[in-house]
């Protein structure tokens, strides 16, 4: 039996296997750039965050009816579970999906009609975050917010993804404002290739209660402190790091020297589909690449529920912190 977990950073676009977005495809008479399978596989060889970013947004254009959403969720779910996940905070791309033709509706209802059930068919709890583009306008995150407010009961929260650098965020200060206005929780993707001012600005300026990847805030001794003291999750993806080369390699990640300076990490699978591993898989490599031991796994596990957006829920995350206490290795 696997380490219980929530995974809290996982992109359910970055889920879609080469199968499925194959069948996908085929089953909407789109043609996606690749041959077959293999060949998109050999494509899985990143310089940076945007040579992945362009390979993710051309394979998405398979995904198209509620149907779909609902089968990539579905996939999602059943591998995840696999792998000992019991909660998950599932972000989405929605202006990937709006800028193709495809309704927020069609997405969100799409994902809804597996996620709704999650509980009784996998045993995951999940959650919805709602991602804007920040390689995109304001306004247009503005405008998706709106889109959404119809979904707002199947929505926890809001976060910033795609190409980091040059789209600092304070470009987005009146997004988050209307969703916290909402009662949305934000997150933000912040210091996985850009400066760690970016991670400073995401606290002050959009108000975020965690912070994705989070990886050079080390580069700032002062931020570092001031993350330990006020207890702002990371959600590290030591998997994604490596094969974005935001990291030399696997081995290099400074996750034993952040928990070590008391920083409130968690190890997350960001895109599997694309990076080589879902949670579990994620887990065992830096287990093995970075001699964790034990009672390290243990305390990512713990982290995972602490960072998690259980507050509605503190009698689950009080049962999902005693499996964790209770497994063992
Ligand atoms: N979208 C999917 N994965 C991402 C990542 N690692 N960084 C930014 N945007 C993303
Ligand atoms: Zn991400």
């Amino acid at each position: 039996m696997p380490l219980p977990i929530a995974e809290l950073h996982l992109h359910i676009e970055g889920t879609l296997e080469p199968e499925l977005a194959f069948a996908l495809a085929a089953r909407n008479g789109v043609t996606l750039p690749h041959a077959d399978t293999d060949a998109l596989r050999r494509a899985y060889d990143f310089q940076d965050l945007r040579s992945f970013l362009d390979l993710y947004y051309a394979l998405m254009d398979g995904l198209r009816t509620e149907q779909d959403f609902a089968d990539l969720a579905d996939a999602y779910l059943a591998r995840a579970a696999a792998q000992g996940v019991r909660h998950a905070e599932i972000f989405f791309d929605p202006q990937a999906h709006t800028q193709r033709g495809v309704e927020l509706g069609t997405v969100v209802e799409g994902l809804w009609r597996v996620l709704g059930r999650s509980e009784e068919r996998h045993g995951v709890s999940p959650r919805l975050i709602m991602c804007f583009l920040r390689d995109e306008s304001a306004d247009s995150a503005l405008a998706t917010l709106k889109a959404a407010e119809p979904y707002l009961d199947r929505i926890t929260g809001v976060g910033l993804d795609s190409a980091e650098v040059g789209h600092p965020p304070a470009k987005f200060r009146e997004v988050y404002e209307a969703a916290a206005a909402l009662g949305l929780r934000r997150v933000a993707h912040a210091g996985e290739e850009g400066p760690p001012a970016y991670i400073t600005e995401a606290l002050d300026v959009l108000g975020v209660e965690r912070v994705d990847h989070g990886l050079r805030c080390p580069e700032d001794p002062a931020l570092v402190g001031r993350l330990v003291r006020e207890r702002v999750p990371l959600t590290l993806c030591p998997l994604s790091n490596a094969r974005l080369r935001a990291v030399d390699t696997l081995a290099d990640p400074p996750l034993p020297a952040m928990l070590d300076a008391g920083l409130l990490c968690t190890v997350n699978s960001d895109a599997p589909a694309y990076f080589g591993g879902y949670a579990g898989d994620t887990l065992d490599a830096v287990r093995r690449t970075l001699g964790l031991d034990e009672e390290r796994l243990r305390e990512l596990a713990r982290n995972s529920f602490l960072a998690s957006f259980l507050d509605d829920d503190e009698e689950r995350r009080a049962r999902y912190l005693a499996e964790v206490e209770a497994y063992r290795f």
